[in-house]
């Protein structure tokens, strides 16, 4: 397995090689399971698969989640590793990224920006779309693949992709689960044991919602999940919402034909964990 930290010398090896097809996977690191479905999903669909790996720094808008969030190079490339030469990695510096000033561009993606994670978190989908873009422009893959459980930011891509008439298939991957249901992130790691216990909770409550759906209001399941949430001081409930699944603007009323999604947001011992399902 190859580990390129700069983008012209990888391009330069992969022009060299001449391939049909390349997939590109990219991630912030602190790898797990998770991440790796996507690798294997690229690996199936594609000649060359190239994963970056690179903590973002235009899109947080909080200095002190960029700094704690995971930075494990090592053990990600041992994760890679059974890959072998099926793969390319760039794990860039900041500079190879970002040669002047880390900024994001300027986009318009509209309402889609302004709600839920767009609300709580300011700028960070100009930060994800600039890297994403660098990244697809750059690469120029023939697909590129994103999960499912940050689907606000799948929305904004695909967004980002036609806007820029970037000519890349977008592979939506779902989102992988352990036992008890909780999604898998990077963030996960830095839950203390007796939170890491409790965040189970998030998945039922929003499996909950959904089996409400035949006989309740959105009111009503609005008015249960923040009181199950209450009921369980150590969460800090920051947003839940039933939202069409391609607007993302809240549904007021269930209609069985409108495809919805109901999504979450949680804070539980300082750390900010996100889902949603299908409604
Ligand atoms: O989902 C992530 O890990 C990041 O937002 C991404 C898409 C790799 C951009 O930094």
């Amino acid at each position: 397995m190859r580990v390129f930290k700069e983008q012209l010398t990888l391009n330069s090896f992969i022009k060299k090689q001449s391939r049909d097809s390349i997939g590109l996977v990219p991630t912030m690191g602190a790898l797990h399971f998770g991440h790796l479905t996507l690798v294997d999903k690229a690996v199936s669909e594609n000649d060359c698969v190239i994963v970056s790996i690179f903590v973002n720094p235009t899109q947080f808008d909080d200095a002190s989640d960029l700094n704690s969030y995971p930075k494990t190079l090592e053990e990600d490339l041992q994760k890679l590793a059974p890959y072998g030469n099926q793969i390319l990695v760039y794990a860039p510096e900041v500079k190879d990224v970002y040669p002047d000033e880390a900024c994001s561009n300027r986009y318009t993606f509209g309402l889609l920006e302004t709600t839920m994670e767009g609300a709580e978190r300011e700028g960070h989908f100009q930060g994800v779309a600039t890297i994403v873009h660098k990244l697809l422009s750059g690469f120029k893959p023939t697909r590129a693949y994103f999960g499912e459980k940050d689907y606000q930011q799948l929305c904004i891509i695909q967004q980002l992709v036609l806007q820029e008439k970037l000519p890349v298939n977008i592979v939506k991957c779902p989102i992988i689960r352990e036992k008890d249901g909780l999604a898998m992130s990077s963030r996960n790691t830095r839950l203390s044991e007796k939170d890491r216990a409790q965040a189970a909770l998030i998945y039922a409550t929003l499996n909950k919602t959904i089996a409400l759906k035949n006989n309740s209001s959105i009111e009503d399941i609005n008015h249960i999940v923040q009181s199950t949430f209450d009921q369980n001081p150590d969460f800090r409930l920051d947003y839940f919402c039933i939202a069409d699944a391609q607007s993302l603007q809240p549904i007021t009323t269930i209609n069985h034909r409108q495809a919805a999604r109901a999504f979450i947001a949680v804070k539980l011992g300082g750390v900010r964990l996100i889902d949603n399902v299908n409604f």
